[in-house]
């Protein structure tokens, strides 16, 4: 049986005999934690000269362990290792073989590590075996899937602004899954995953900031102020939101005011839906010998609306694939637009709802008869349009889904950024679940 310790080696020396690869690793590992590192061997790997260490190039000799706390042996000769691990035996300093474990009095173990969390693994003298748990403990850390929530707070939160993906909750990333997994509390928005929710742990708010259709919804200075409050009170937040936060999501906004507050803040890029909702429907954004080039635009607005700054007679000629994002209303007036300036009517044009969900629906029609089209069927947002000779793609990758029945919605979702300004109770409404 052994007993695990982590020692704190800051300034305190530590004997590394040995100058080949081993001691390389050992010694990297012992400057990493602030240790004073003497390296004695007759040859020195290089890379182990050029460190931040003391290198003594002959062979080892007694009375080389004074002074130190801690000592590698770490040569390739077991005879040196053992004369090294008899004096320090004798001097009572912790002794790790490299050659043989059995006769080694402390060993080093496999570690991964993850911001202030470090799991150290031994696995009965296979250092094999326990590199590959170790690989498993860090994936397992990384992706949020053990319990890593902080049970103590400084006194001051954090904000971490993560892209949700798409709607597929498996295309959240890994980074997002891990700050979801050490959130206090979660401030999601209308197009965000709701399925990474579901595992929370007990005692997790969620606050739905989202822009949900005819209901109170937080403006953005709410919402800001939202995060500056919780992470002033030294919780860490998780501003949820769908695809990109910086891709029509206005994370930028929310970025500027936490730099602002002084909040330390986080961006985690998402899948955004503008190439994500393509994809998943057997569309890709560009393609060899069909398109170099594609374009995402917000089209939320009318191209002769005084606000309007997209420039609709370059999009007409420009690139070869047109991604528009928040366009269900203004199909119409965009489509009609594009032709106008010179687009073929003939142009093939997806309109993607929901995509990625179990409720994803794919219309495909043309430029010049999209918004006919897309009315008839009842499309709603959200959608992502996609206008280009890539849509044909579809069909030759097999994605054409079988006819299905339309899924049963009570209240047409909005696309719009908002415009209202929701009342000072909002925010009290909008809160979902407090533990
Ligand atoms: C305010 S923008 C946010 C875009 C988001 N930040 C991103 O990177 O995907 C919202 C628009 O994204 C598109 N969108 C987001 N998720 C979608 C989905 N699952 N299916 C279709 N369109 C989606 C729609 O055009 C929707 O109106």
């Amino acid at each position: 049986m052994t007993y695990p310790l982590m020692l704190d080696v800051t300034g305190r020396r530590v004997v590394v005999a040995g100058g080949g690869r081993v001691a390389l690793r050992r010694a990297e590992a012992l400057l990493a934690a602030g240790a004073l590192v003497h390296v004695i061997a007759p040859q020195v790997d290089p890379a182990l000269a050029g460190l931040e260490v003391t290198v003594s190039r002959r062979e080892y000799r007694d009375g080389d362990l004074a002074g130190a706390w801690l000592v590698h042996a770490a040569t390739s000769d077991p005879a040196v290792n053992a004369r090294v691990a008899a004096e320090a035996q004798r001097l009572r300093i912790w002794c790790v073989r490299a050659d043989d474990a059995a006769a080694s009095a402390a060993w080093t173990p496999a570690v991964a590590r993850d911001g202030e969390i470090t799991v150290a693994v031994t696995a009965g003298g296979d250092p094999e075996r326990a590199k590959r748990l170790r690989a498993a403990i860090a994936f397992a850390l990384a992706e949020g899937a053990l319990p890593v929530r902080p049970r103590r707070r400084g006194t001051l939160g954090r904000v971490a602004l993560v892209g949700g993906g798409p709607g597929d909750p498996g295309l959240l990333t890994v980074r997002g899954r891990r700050l979801l997994a050490e959130a206090d509390v979660v401030v999601a928005d209308r197009l965000a995953p709701r399925g990474a929710l579901t595992g929370l742990g007990p005692g997790v708010e969620v606050i739905d900031a989202g822009k949900a259709p005819h209901a109170p919804q937080l403006t953005q200075e709410q919402i800001n102020a939202l995060l500056m409050e919780r992470a002033r009170a030294g919780q860490r937040v998780v501003r949820l939101k769908g695809g990109d936060p910086f891709v029509f999501g206005r994370g930028g906004e929310e970025a500027l005011a936490c730099a602002a507050a002084g909040i330390p803040f986080e961006v985690v890029p998402g899948v955004t839906s503008a190439v994500a909702v393509p994809a998943c429907a057997g569309i890709p954004v560009t393609h060899r010998g069909i398109t170099q080039d594609f374009a995402v635009v917000s089209a939320h607005l009318d191209p002769s609306h005084p606000g309007a700054t997209v420039d609709w007679e370059a999009l007409a000629a420009g690139p070869g694939t047109l991604v528009l994002l928040m366009a269900v209303a203004r199909l119409p007036e965009v489509t009609r637009e594009l032709v106008k300036r010179g687009r073929d009517a003939s142009t093939p044009v997806a309109v993607i709802c929901d995509g990625t969900t179990e409720r994803q629906r794919v219309l495909v029609s043309t430029l010049g008869q999209v918004a006919e089209e897309a009315a008839a069927s009842s499309v709603r947002p959200p959608a992502v349009v996609v206008i280009g000779e890539v849509v044909r793609l579809r069909e030759a990758l097999g994605r054409e889904e079988p006819a299905r029945e339309e899924p049963a919605r009570e209240e047409p979702a909005r696309e719009e950024p908002a415009r209202e300004e929701p009342g000072p109770e909002a925010l009290a409404r909008h809160t979902l679940g407090a533990a």
